[in-house]
């Protein structure tokens, strides 16, 4: 057996046939920037995510910093950031002049709720991370936030569709982000990501900074710069979206058939809640101190794996720090993801359980 972590040449023929032909009909429209496509993928997760305002722009980490910039985010401003996460979340902050300041996560790998600790008079903002899919406890995060008068970004790059209490994830803080990056549960064919808000000003302030100031062509309000959607990736993402549902159940049955087959091995934890509708199922992450080995052992037998991520943020180059992030070090140095997504195969992922119960004896 060969089977890749993840790759994207395996979409259905059908849904290569129909992004073929959007991508026939754009160009002989000629549109490229702009245009019905964006307004119709607007609209579309408008009504999916039941958000007020979505503004699609080039990918998640811009989301983040335009978010930071509407939020009038900047220096001498401090922000609450998780030290595990995509390294984006962090990148963002220092972006707009503010300074990171990271806290630890829980053995999930979301913000541990004693967060409020990293508040100073200088933190004007905190930003969860839904990592892997699962969501912070949205309704206790941002009471907590209220309480220290604090703006709340929500990271939703990797829990599209996740839902808590039928709220989707990013509608739920003062701006939530996304990306549509390729690997994503809803991924693009190239780089898009998009700010969600249900605040009128704050949604035209994203808009403006994303293009430049204006509101209309060659009137410009502020200083912005150019962080639109390509006309295409949002035409290819209309179109993905008709698979995404059916796409989520195939993602959830075998993250069931995971747990179900891998449950019982005491040297290997099993991520939690990945059935909950607060799990969009992005990554199946298991725990264990033979990770490495592990990941050789399937590697020699033909399974691909990943490492979200090898590094917390605080200990990277640019970002080094001291500090207690004793979660956030256990899954950099025991995390590791298993194949998780719409194409693969029952025999592929009953080959994987095999092999995992085979390497633990
Ligand atoms: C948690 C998190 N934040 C932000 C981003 C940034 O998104 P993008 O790659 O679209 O810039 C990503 C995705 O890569 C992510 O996983």
């Amino acid at each position: 057996m060969n089977i890749p972590f993840l790759e994207l040449s395996r979409i259905s023929p059908e849904l290569k046939k129909r992004l073929e032909r959007k991508f026939s009909e754009l160009l002989n429209q000629g549109v490229f920037s702009g245009g019905k496509e964006v307004e119709r993928f607007e609209s579309q997760l408008q009504d999916l995510l039941g958000t007020r305002f979505a503004i699609p722009c080039a990918n998640g980490t811009d989301a983040l910093e335009l978010a930071l910039r509407a939020l009038g985010v900047g220096p001498g401003d401090e922000v609450v950031v998780p030290a595990m996460t995509w390294v984006s979340t962090a990148e963002a902050v220092v972006w707009v002049g503010a300074k990171p300041v990271f806290w630890d996560t829980d053995e999930q790998g979301l913000l541990r709720s004693d967060w409020e600790k990293a508040v100073t008079e200088r933190t004007k903002a905190v930003i969860p991370v839904h990592l892997y899919g699962k969501m912070q406890q949205m309704n206790e995060l941002i009471q907590k936030a209220n309480t220290y008068r604090l703006f709340v970004i929500e990271d939703a790059a990797q829990a599209f569709g996740a839902h808590q209490q039928r709220k989707a994830a990013g509608t739920w803080a003062d701006v939530g982000c996304l990306s549509f990056y390729p690997t994503k549960n809803l991924g693009a064919l190239g780089e898009a990501g998009m700010c969600l808000t249900q605040d009128e000003r704050l949604a035209r302030k994203i808009r403006l900074l994303s293009t430049h100031g204006q509101p209309i062509r060659d009137q410009h309000e502020l200083i912005g710069r150019n962080s639109r959607i390509d006309t295409l990736q949002a035409g290819f993402l209309v179109e993905m979206l008709a698979e995404f549902e059916a796409n989520q159940n195939i993602r959830k049955r075998i993250a069931q058939d995971y747990i179900q087959g891998l449950t019982g091995i005491p040297e290997l934890i099993l991520p939690e809640g990945m059935l909950e509708e607060d799990h969009n199922a992005h990554l199946f992450v298991v725990r264990t101190e033979k990770r490495d080995e592990l990941q050789d052992f399937l590697a020699k037998n033909g399974i691909g794996t990943a490492i979200h991520y090898p590094q917390i943020i605080p200990s990277m180059k640019p970002f080094r720090i001291e500090g207690d992030f004793v979660n956030a070090q256990l899954l950099a140095d025991q995390s590791l993801s298993l194949p998780l997504n719409p194409y693969l195969s029952q025999e592929e992922s009953e080959y994987i359980v095999k092999k995992v119960r085979q390497f633990f004896g």
